[in-house]
């Protein structure tokens, strides 16, 4: 694997958004929703970071990719989530890749109510984008390579490592092998 952003990197690039975020919601309280399961490692971090009075609440957005949905069919399960209605939300995600996920939960999210809703993410892809719409918060823009680590995972995996690295064909195949050994 190559690594992209070493853990300093990454916590560096990690404060200077939590302290734009203070900043931007000086003197309010702040309701922080993750997006599962790539936002987990970084809303840690935030949430420890950003020193103002919040809520903290999560969203589950998954691609299903059974015999009955299409390929990639974005589910959003937001029986976790905590009230929102009135609040300032800000939507924490892993990485704004095309956009849809993001869009989409944030269209869902708007069912409850909210006063506002903003979003941060740690990384966004460089010429990925299929919506009209950016967020309001990025730690890192990185280049149109699939990463894991720091909450990304492939296949369920990787999601633990403490840096950022790009997986290379190399690794795939090494995957594949340790997937079909151990399961
Ligand atoms: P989007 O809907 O295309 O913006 O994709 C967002 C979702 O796809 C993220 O929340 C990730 O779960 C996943 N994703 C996109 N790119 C990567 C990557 O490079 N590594 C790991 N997951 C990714
Ligand atoms: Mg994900």
């Amino acid at each position: 694997m190559k690594t992209l952003l070493e853990k300093e990197a990454l916590h560096a690039g990690v404060s200077k958004m939590a302290k734009q975020i203070e900043q931007a919601y000086e003197g309010r309280q702040l309701t922080i929703v993750g997006v599962l399961t790539g936002s987990v490692v970084l809303m840690a971090d935030m949430i420890r970071l950003i020193q103002l009075p919040m809520r903290v609440g999560v969203i589950q957005a998954s691609s299903y990719r059974g015999a009955t949905t299409e390929r990639g069919d974005l589910i959003i399960n937001s029986e976790l989530m905590i009230d929102i209605s009135g609040r300032d939300v800000l939507l924490v995600d892993d990485i704004f890749d095309t956009g849809r996920t993001l869009t989409r939960v944030i269209e869902k999210m708007h069912e409850f109510g909210p006063n506002s809703i903003r979003s941060a993410v740690l990384l966004q892809k460089e010429g990925r984008v299929e919506v009209d719409y950016i967020p309001d918060f990025t730690a890192f823009n990185i280049p149109d390579e699939f990463v894991v680590g720091y909450g990304l995972d492939y296949e369920d995996m990787y999601r633990n490592l403490p840096y950022l690295a790009a997986l290379e064909p190399a690794d795939l195949e090494k995957h594949a092998v340790l997937s079909n050994n151990q399961n």
